[in-house]
């Protein structure tokens, strides 16, 4: 089973990962972006103001390929519960909201067309817990390091992640993580209780 954990930076996912990862210590616990050298590039490309939207798009998705064949198809092949910081929906959430639709020849959908590039190779969560919390909490707890922290940038992610719950109802748990962590870090484990003990 491939169990994804999603939400804007600040919203307690990281924490929520490592908590669960002291519970489930026969599952491989794994993040996006990776370790690997391309995941190097990722944090390289993050770090540049300038850098261009759809080469860094595709920085993001080499990194999944890779992350993909070396570490999350071979886990689930062995039968393992599989449980990452980031997916996909990263993808979809934050370079949809990077990538301006102008950008695209013919007015194409942003999001749409980040889809459909993975619809091909990948392989899709089985269940998703989206920590939801707002664009000012998340910004203020982040710290704003990084280009992807800003107020304005997370309410476009966060409406893009509400576009991914709309169309996928029954992938998505919602945790509100306006409440303290702890509270937070509870709710999780509850929804991965259940959704393991369903498989
Ligand atoms: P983190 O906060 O979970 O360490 O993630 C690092 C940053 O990378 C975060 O600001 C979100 C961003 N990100 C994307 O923009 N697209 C992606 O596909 C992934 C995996 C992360």
């Amino acid at each position: 089973m491939l169990l994804t954990l999603e939400g804007l930076d600040g919203s307690g996912k990281t924490t929520a990962w490592e908590a669960l990862r002291d519970e489930y210590p026969d599952a491989v616990f794994t993040r996006e972006p990776t370790d690997s050298w391309y995941g190097d590039a990722v944090a390289r490309s993050m770090r540049d103001d300038d850098a261009d939207p759809l080469a860094e798009l595709f920085l993001f998705t080499a990194d999944h390929a890779d992350h993909l064949s070396r570490v999350v198809r071979p886990a689930l092949a062995d039968g393992a519960l599989v449980v990452t910081d980031r997916y996909t929906d990263s993808r979809f959430a934050y370079q949809a909201a990077s990538l301006a639709e102008s950008y695209l020849a013919g007015g194409r959908d942003p999001l749409n067309y980040i889809r459909e590039i993975h619809e091909v190779f990948t392989h899709p969560p089985d269940a998703t817990i989206y920590l939801d919390v707002d664009p000012e909490t998340a910004a203020e707890r982040a710290g704003a390091t990084n280009k992807f922290e800003r107020v304005a940038y997370l309410e476009r992610v966060r409406e893009n992640y509400e576009r991914l719950v709309d169309a996928e109802p029954e992938r998505f748990v919602r945790v509100d993580a306006t409440r303290p962590l702890p509270d937070v870090i509870d709710a999780v484990r509850d929804h991965a209780e259940r959704l393991t003990a369903d498989r």
